[in-house]
């Protein structure tokens, strides 16, 4: 029997066999509004409160307090769960760049993620850290250069410094025994499921969100692009986000007149 983590959104297990994998690697991606981080929330909230797990939710983007506010208005008192120790919630201000040398934003999120061993794991979102370029001298460290290349760091632009950083922080987190769900936006129009166009290739699974500006009766959606070792529905799901957060439809429940 392969370890499942129900994600506790309603409508959803049952479409991949019951939840994510154990330790597996979700990214969540879509544009901005579309439920990332509701959904995020969801998931750990549902891990501490149902199966008293142990959950960490690291916001690059929304200092702490603000999580907590938007996610109250769901009836979920993180706040609380911190105080008892079974959430811990960190804000990492990218934009501060005060970081000792050679230490970066990844080694900050692994150190966090080794000290409180959380059972669930979300990082919302990858987008800061994709604008915070590794450096050369460690991506040879990680094996991610080799020496020959390091010799022409010009070859190596800004743009693959930055995904190397987003691979860094996959790989680190195979390493931490925790299922983890990370976040990215894709740009309007964009080929790429991610803003680092690293992460869906690194990810065991890819979810995208949706949302239709337009008249219908269900504008919001959710696809699985992938799942690994999983038998995953490949429908269009609706999805509605209400007081109680998110939940998602079978298409023709959504359909029907
Ligand atoms: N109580 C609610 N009922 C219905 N929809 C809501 C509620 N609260 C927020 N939303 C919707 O959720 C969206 C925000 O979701 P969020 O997870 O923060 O998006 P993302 O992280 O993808 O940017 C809002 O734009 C709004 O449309
Ligand atoms: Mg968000």
């Amino acid at each position: 029997m392969i370890a499942r983590e129900p994600t506790g959104v309603p409508g959803l297990d049952t479409l991949i066999e019951g939840g994510f994998l154990k330790d597996s690697i979700t990214l969540v991606s879509g544009s901005p509004g579309t439920g990332k981080s509701i959904f995020s929330q969801q998931f750990v909230w549902h891990g501490t409160t149902k199966y008293n797990q142990k959950v960490m939710y690291i916001t690059l983007e929304q200092r702490v307090q603000d999580v907590w506010n938007q996610a109250l208005r769901f009836g979920w008192d993180f706040e609380k769960l911190q105080k008892r120790g079974k959430a811990k919630f960190v804000f990492m201000d990218i934009t501060q760049r005060k970081l000792p040398k050679g230490v970066t934003y990844v080694d900050l999120i692994r150190d966090e993620a080794a000290r409180f061993k959380p059972d669930r794991l979300v990082i919302d979102s990858l987008v800061p850290l994709a604008n915070f370029p590794i450096p050369i001298e460690e991506l040879v460290e990680y094996g991610l250069i080799g020496e020959f290349d390091k010799l022409l760091p010009q070859q190596i632009s800004e743009e693959l410094q930055t995904r190397m950083q987003v691979h860094k922080l996959m790989t680190l987190l195979r390493d931490v025994e925790c299922t983890s769900v990370v976040i990215s936006e894709i740009p309007r129009n964009s080929e790429w499921l991610s803003r680092d166009t690293v992460s869906e290739f690194m990810a065991d699974s890819v979810i995208l969100m949706h949302y239709l500006g337009i008249g219908a009766t269900s504008n919001r959606s959710m696809t699985i692009e992938k799942m690994r070792g999983t038998k995953h529905t490949e429908d269009v799901l609706p999805l509605e986000i209400t007081s109680k957060g998110v939940s998602v439809h079978k298409p023709e429940e959504a359909y029907k007149v």
